[in-house]
């Protein structure tokens, strides 16, 4: 498995520590920044991460912004990305099963680290039902390829 990570600077902290998380769980991941903590725009990491995972080059990507939102509405613009905002493991459990997720975005002023870290764990360690779940992502993929 690998995934790619990314954040603004808002989502520093829990990018660092999701970075120690994945080297834990043996995943090789690249980190694509932001490499400061001064002010920069969220697209600007959350669209090539994306572009990365639509490509087939990673088979997930974990994003990190204040809230998650602004990253996961720019993923989510990228033909092929299932970019899921997670706060929960309910919610992170359910996107991988029932969606096929395949990014996931969290906020840093919403959760803190150790919330984070069972987000991604649950999410990375959860596998996709199919069945009638299949149908219904198929016509989110057939809609985007029109
Ligand atoms: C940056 O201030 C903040 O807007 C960003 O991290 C994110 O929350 C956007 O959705």
């Amino acid at each position: 498995m690998k995934v790619i990570i990314a954040s603004d600077h808002g989502g520093i902290t829990i990018r660092e520590e999701i970075k120690r998380l994945l080297e834990e769980m043996n995943i090789q991941y690249e980190d694509i920044g932001c490499s400061c903590e001064t002010s920069v725009d969220y697209p600007d990491y959350a669209l090539p991460a994306a572009q990365k995972v639509a490509d087939g080059e990673y088979d997930y990507g974990i994003l990190v912004c204040g809230t998650g939102i602004g990253m996961s509405i720019a993923a989510n613009k990228v033909k092929g990305i299932r970019c899921a905002l997670v706060h929960d493991t309910f919610s992170a459990k359910a996107t991988r099963e029932h969606n096929n997720a395949n990014m996931l975005a969290m906020g840093e002023r919403v959760i803190g680290a150790g919330l984070a870290r069972e987000i991604v764990q649950t999410f990375l360690n959860t596998e996709f039902t199919g069945g009638r779940h299949a149908n219904r992502v198929e016509k989110i993929t057939s809609y985007e390829n029109q």
